[in-house]
């Protein structure tokens, strides 16, 4: 069966189960750790009570991230499900965060309503055309930043993706881009990117970018 994002995490069980899933073996905690060290430096940048969105929120797996931080936020998904989850995670800074249920191809915020929009482990599920469309609407509703993260496609990381199908681990994401890509398709959503970093040199191929409007 095919794998659709907008419809597989649209389901009690699989958003119970999510994090355990994903982030209790330690190559997922490692991930993890090294995913929130980047975010940490990007967010000693963000001014205390600014508004952001983060573009999923999925389970709320960053927002405690955001929020100790003094920040305002705005979690977001097409899943009632995952932000059940996410919304019992976040229970004690309920006056600081609110929910909303969208698909991000249009999302119902007027333009410049938030101070950035965040977008960590998403796009990649989406091939260009759809990632555009989508860049395209963080660009629209952030008066800020854009920051999002990618799976970069180069020639160790395909070699890497092989020798990770071989040993059977997880399913790659289906849409990874050359460097070349990625700044093309920033171009063509009106982005730019300011600063990138790569999450775990060597060992991921997600880079996490900092853009602003072009
Ligand atoms: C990998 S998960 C969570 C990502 C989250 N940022 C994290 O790092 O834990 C992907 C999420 O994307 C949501 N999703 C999939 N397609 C979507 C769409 N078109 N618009 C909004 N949310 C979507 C799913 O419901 C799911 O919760």
């Amino acid at each position: 069966m095919s794998f659709d994002p907008r419809t597989e995490y649209q389901d009690t069980d699989t958003a119970e189960q999510y994090d355990q899933k994903r982030f209790s073996t330690l190559s997922g905690k490692l991930f993890q750790w090294a995913e929130q060290r980047v975010l940490e430096r990007i967010l000693g940048e963000v001014p205390r009570g600014s508004l952001v969105m983060d573009a999923p929120c999925g389970t709320g797996r960053l927002l405690p991230l955001y929020l100790s931080k003094g920040l305002r936020l705005v979690g977001s998904d097409i899943s009632a499900e995952m932000i059940n989850v996410a919304r019992r995670r976040t229970e004690r800074w309920k006056d600081g965060r609110n929910f909303l249920r969208m698909d991000f191809v249009q999302i119902p915020l007027s333009d410049n309503s938030v101070d950035a929009v965040f977008s960590i482990r998403f796009l990649p599920h989406f091939p260009p055309s759809e990632r555009i469309r989508m860049l395209r609407e963080f660009r629209r509703v952030s008066r800020g930043q854009v920051i999002i993260s990618l799976s970069v496609s180069n020639g160790w990381m395909r070699v890497r993706r092989m020798i990770k199908a071989m040993l059977g681990h997880d399913k790659p994401v289906r849409n990874p881009a050359t460097l070349t890509e990625i700044c093309h398709e920033l171009n063509t959503a009106g982005l730019k990117q300011i600063k990138w970093f790569w999450t775990f040199p060597i060992l991921s191929e997600q880079i996490i970018l900092i853009c602003e409007k072009a």
